[in-house]
């Protein structure tokens, strides 16, 4: 069975998707190519499966305040924006959901985070998911980075309020 994660493709067809999340469907079905193509403001990737989307994820080049990283982390940063990459959107297609394409594709961001950081530079994972999927990322982060802090501290969350990350 052929799968992948690829970069989707400019003005291939993407209607028939459907996440049952309204915002996420119509973003993907009415932006994503222009985000991408037009705007270059961010990218998005699709999980790929028997020729079908199953799975999407969007990211860009993002920025978190020092001070954020710091209470976080405990220690001191430089004092201007840090670069971060951002998760924008993730949604897999209802009636495909547990079979790991949403936790494919953290990974695969987690992956590109990591090469930024040694390319470019790049803090960690940012994201301003929507309150009840916080504990689905913080669950798919790389254990005991700074990949899964970003998660919540990119919500304003506290480190206080006992959110399962830990300082790496
Ligand atoms: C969240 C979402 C992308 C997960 O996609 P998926 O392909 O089913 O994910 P995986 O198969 O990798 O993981 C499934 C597991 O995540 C769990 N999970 C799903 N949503 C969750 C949430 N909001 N919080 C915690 N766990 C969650 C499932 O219960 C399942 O658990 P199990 O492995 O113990 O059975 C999908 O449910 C979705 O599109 N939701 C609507 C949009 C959304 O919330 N997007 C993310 C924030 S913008």
């Amino acid at each position: 069975m052929a799968s992948s994660v690829r970069p989707l493709q400019k003005d291939e067809d993407r209607t028939s998707f459907r996440s049952g999340d309204a915002d996420l469907d119509h973003f993907f079905h009415r932006y994503a190519g222009q985000n991408q193509f037009r705007h270059r403001a961010g990218v998005t990737y699709v999980y790929e499966h028997e020729a079908r989307i199953v799975a999407y994820i969007t990211v860009t080049a993002w920025t978190i305040e020092s001070d954020i990283l710091a209470v976080v982390e405990g220690r001191k940063f430089p004092p201007y924006p840090l670069p971060a990459l951002k998760i924008a959107r993730l949604a897999t297609a209802e009636g495909e959901r547990g079979r790991g394409y949403g936790s494919a594709l953290v990974a695969y961001a987690c992956a590109m985070a990591f090469k930024m950081s040694r390319e470019m530079g790049c803090v960690g994972i940012s994201t301003d998911a929507k309150r009840d999927a916080v504990d689905y990322y913080a669950a798919r982060m790389l254990p005991g980075q700074r990949w899964r802090l970003m998660a919540a501290s990119a919500l304003g969350v506290s480190p206080r309020t006992g959110l399962p990350y830990s300082a790496g």
